[in-house]
């Protein structure tokens, strides 16, 4: 018979080093990321969905008109799943024995998406596009970067990354339609 696979590591040294530490919550010795860039990068995701969430609530008041009410409602929603993000963000980050950076002052330079009012229905909505295409590019390389040191922040990003994705289809096709209604 085979003799059974040993495990990784050997679980009574598990055991031993969970033990140890307590303090540190949920980062054991085991943790393969190097903590300080994964909070740092963690903290840049942080504010580029603080600085959306603004955005897209902006763009939720300034769409006026009866054409623009589905427009709207489309931005509020955005707006909400940004928040969300923000928070799960904010969490992962204290789990790591971090702080979520909510400093207002910094928070344009942290974030990888920027900050453009944009006035016309349609300025807003490429400006939405834009910033969405900007953080499907910096999350795809946060992902990267994670790979299988930290799985748990990894998968985090892929469910906000692919919200991103659909975010970015949902201004796509705005877009495509405001064309077409000529507003
Ligand atoms: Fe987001
Ligand atoms: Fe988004």
């Amino acid at each position: 018979m085979q003799p059974r696979q040993p495990f990784l590591t050997d679980i009574q040294e598990i055991r031993k080093r969970a033990r140890q530490h307590i303090d540190k919550g949920a980062v054991t010795e085991g943790y393969q990321a190097n903590r300080e860039t994964v909070l740092r990068l963690l903290n840049e995701a942080l504010a580029t969905e603080i600085v959306c969430v603004l955005r897209y609530k902006r763009h939720q008041f300034m769409a006026h008109g009866l054409a623009a009410q589905s427009v709207a409602d489309e931005f509020a929603e955005h707006a909400a799943e940004e928040q969300s993000h923000a928070d799960q963000i904010a969490k992962r980050i204290t789990e790591l024995g971090g702080e979520p950076d909510f400093n207002p002052e910094g928070i344009l330079t942290r974030s990888h998406s920027e900050y453009v009012p944009g006035d016309s229905l349609t300025e807003m909505i490429k400006e939405d596009l834009v910033a969405e295409r900007i953080a499907i590019e910096s999350y795809s390389e946060i992902i990267r970067f994670l790979a299988d040191k930290d799985p748990t922040s990894r998968r985090m990003m892929e469910e906000i990354l692919a919200k991103e994705e659909e975010h970015a289809e949902d201004m796509l096709t705005l877009i495509q339609r405001i064309g077409k209604a000529g507003l």
